[in-house]
C-alpha cells in the first residue's frame, strides 16, 4: 500500500491540524497507559480544538444565515450503518474508529495513492462554511460547517482529462456499525457520486469540523461530503475512498430506490418525492406555529450552480 507524503501534494496554505496530531499523541498515550495499567477515558482524547473557534468564513458561506442549535444538528441524524432513526446515531457511533484515517484517491488521476487525512490537511485551509442543508425528506436546517473545497483536493492529485465523474466509498466497519452487519436495504459500503464540474464546483466541499469544533461521528467524522444544493443524502459520510471515473458511478440511494432522485438529486421544489411533496420544508428547531419554509430550487445556491445543469452540459456528460 502506497502512503503518499505530503511532498507529493501541492502545497498552498498551512492549516493548524494540531488538533489531529494531538488526538493521535492522546491516543497512542491512551493506550501506552493502558498496558502501563492506567486508564484514561476515551472522552480525553475527544479534543480541545479552540483554534477552529475563529475559523475565517468562506466568500460562500451566506453570514445572513442563522445556524440551527447545535443540539439538533447533532443529535437528529441519518446515519443508516448505526440506525434507522434520528436519535441513535449518536451513542451507537462513538465506537467508530477514525483514528489514523486515510483516504485512497484513484482512477483517473496522475498521482494515485493513499492519503492520510492529517497530511491532507496540512495542505489545505480550513473555512467555516454556513450552508443550508436540505433532506430529501423535506426537512431543514443550517450547518456552519468547517472544511475546504474538494477541489483543492482534487487539483493535487491532478485528475486527467479523463476523469468525467467522482465516485466516493464510506467506510465499511461492520464491527463497529450494526446494520453494516445486520441490515441488507441499503448495500453497503454507502456510495455517492458527482460529475466531475460539480465536484470541482467552489460550493462543493469536504467537512471535518462543525460548529468550531471537529465533527462528532454521528455527522460523519472525520471526512464527509457537503453538497448544499443537493439533497442530503449526496452528502456522504466517513470518506475512506474517492475514485475518478469515465462513466458514472452506481449510487447507493440509486440503487436501493431508482423511482425516488436520479443521479442529480438536485434540490427542486417541483419535483415531488414519490410520496410527499418537495414543495416546502420544516426547519429543524422550528416551532409547531412557525410556518414551514418554502423549498428553493438548488436550495437557493442557483445563482452558483444553475449554469452547471444547461442542455449542453447536461448532454455532454449523460
Ligand atoms: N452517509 C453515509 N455513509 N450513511 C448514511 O446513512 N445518510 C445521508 C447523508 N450521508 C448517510 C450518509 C442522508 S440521507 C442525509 S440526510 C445526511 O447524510 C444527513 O447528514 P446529518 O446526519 O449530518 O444531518
Amino acid at each position: 500500500m502506497i502512503i503518499k507524503t505530503t511532498k507529493e501534494l501541492v502545497a498552498s496554505e498551512i492549516t493548524d491540524i494540531s488538533v489531529f496530531k494531538r488526538r493521535r499523541q492522546i491516543i497512542k498515550a491512551a493506550l501506552a497507559a493502558m498496558v502501563a495499567g492506567e486508564f484514561i477515558a476515551p472522552a480525553i482524547a475527544a479534543n480541545n480544538n479552540s483554534n477552529w473557534a475563529n475559523l475565517p468564513k468562506s466568500n460562500y458561506a451566506d453570514k445572513s444565515l442563522t445556524p440551527t442549535p447545535a443540539g439538533l444538528i447533532k443529535n437528529y441524524t441519518n446515519y443508516y450503518e448505526f440506525a434507522f432513526n434520528k436519535q441513535d446515531s449518536t451513542d451507537l457511533a462513538k465506537n467508530l474508529r477514525t483514528d489514523a484515517w486515510s483516504v485512497e484517491i484513484t482512477g483517473e488521476v496522475e498521482k494515485p495513492g493513499h492519503y492520510y487525512l492529517e497530511d491532507i490537511l496540512s495542505q489545505q485551509s480550513l473555512q467555516e462554511y454556513i450552508y443550508r442543508f436540505r433532506c430529501v425528506e423535506a426537512w431543514s436546517m443550517v450547518v456552519p460547517w468547517i472544511g475546504f473545497p474538494l477541489a483543492d483536493l482534487l487539483k493535487s492529485v491532478q485528475p486527467l482529462s479523463t476523469a468525467r465523474f467522482v465516485k466516493f466509498t464510506s467506510v465499511y466497519q461492520p464491527d463497529t456499525m450494526p446494520k453494516q452487519a445486520s441490515n441488507q436495504m441499503l448495500e453497503w459500503p454507502y456510495v455517492e457520486g458527482l460529475r466531475i464540474d460539480e465536484a470541482m464546483h467552489p460550493l462543493t466541499i469536504l467537512a471535518v469540523g462543525l460548529y468550531g469544533d471537529i465533527l462528532p461521528n454521528q455527522n460523519g467524522a472525520p471526512l464527509r461530503l457537503i453538497v448544499p444544493w443537493k439533497y442530503g443524502f449526496k452528502s456522504i459520510k466517513a470518506i475512506v475512498k474517492i475514485e475518478l471515473l469515465k462513466r458514472p458511478p452506481i449510487t447507493s440511494w440509486n440503487s436501493f430506490a431508482p423511482n425516488e432522485y436520479g443521479f442529480y438529486a438536485n434540490v427542486n421544489p417541483d419535483v415531488a418525492h414519490p410520496r410527499w411533496s418537495q414543495n416546502s420544508e420544516r426547519q429543524l428547531g422550528s416551532t409547531f406555529f412557525t410556518p414551514r419554509r418554502q423549498t428553493e430550487l438548488f436550495n437557493g445556491y442557483g445563482e452558483q450552480v444553475a449554469s452547471l445543469y444547461s442542455e449542453m452540459n447536461l448532454r455532454h456528460f449523460f
